[in-house]
């Protein structure tokens, strides 16, 4: 599984942390930065993983900055990415399952990198779980991103 991991000045050590972590495990991490210090608009970051997940250069992707929030603000605005931001292996799990996360977005200055490790493996560990109910959903937000309408919120 071939993984992009790009981050902001602020998650530079964790990021460096989790790419060793990942390949120890044996995926291959295409990162695109940065890996300075230096202050780093994270939208660059965010829309070049949510690129490189769309175009299929890489299967999945993660996203670390201050908090996770901008960075997956702007990997959400690219089409058909559904990134997530948490602090905690269990949303992480459930937004694969049912949410079907194609990128995965923390904040190195809220969680610790023994946090980070568990998000990830129970994200990568996890399937999305299909059926209508989740597919349905999914539709709607694809319906939202394409169109900026939905029409089931007006027939409600
Ligand atoms: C950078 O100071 C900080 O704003 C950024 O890392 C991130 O937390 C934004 O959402």
């Amino acid at each position: 599984m071939k993984l992009a991991i790009g981050n902001d000045h602020a998650g530079v050590e964790m990021k460096k942390e989790i790419k060793e972590y990942l390949e120890s495990k044996g995926y291959e991490v295409i990162d695109v930065g940065t890996n300075s210090t230096e202050s780093f608009h994270y939208p660059i970051s965010g829309y070049k993983v949510a690129k490189m997940v769309v175009n299929k250069e890489a299967d999945a992707g993660i996203l670390i900055c201050g908090t996770g929030v901008g960075i997956s603000l702007a990997a959400n605005k690219v089409k058909g990415i559904r990134a997530c931001v948490c602090s905690d292996p269990y949303t992480a799990k459930l937004s694969r399952l049912h949410n079907n996360t194609n990128i995965i977005a923390f904040g190195a200055r809220v969680i610790g990198i023994e946090t980070a490790k568990m998000i990830v493996d129970e994200w990568l560990a996890a399937e999305y779980e299909g059926g209508e109910r989740h597919r349905l959903r999914l539709a709607m937000i694809s319906e939202i991103e394409e169109t900026q309408h939905l029409k089931a919120a007006e027939e409600e």
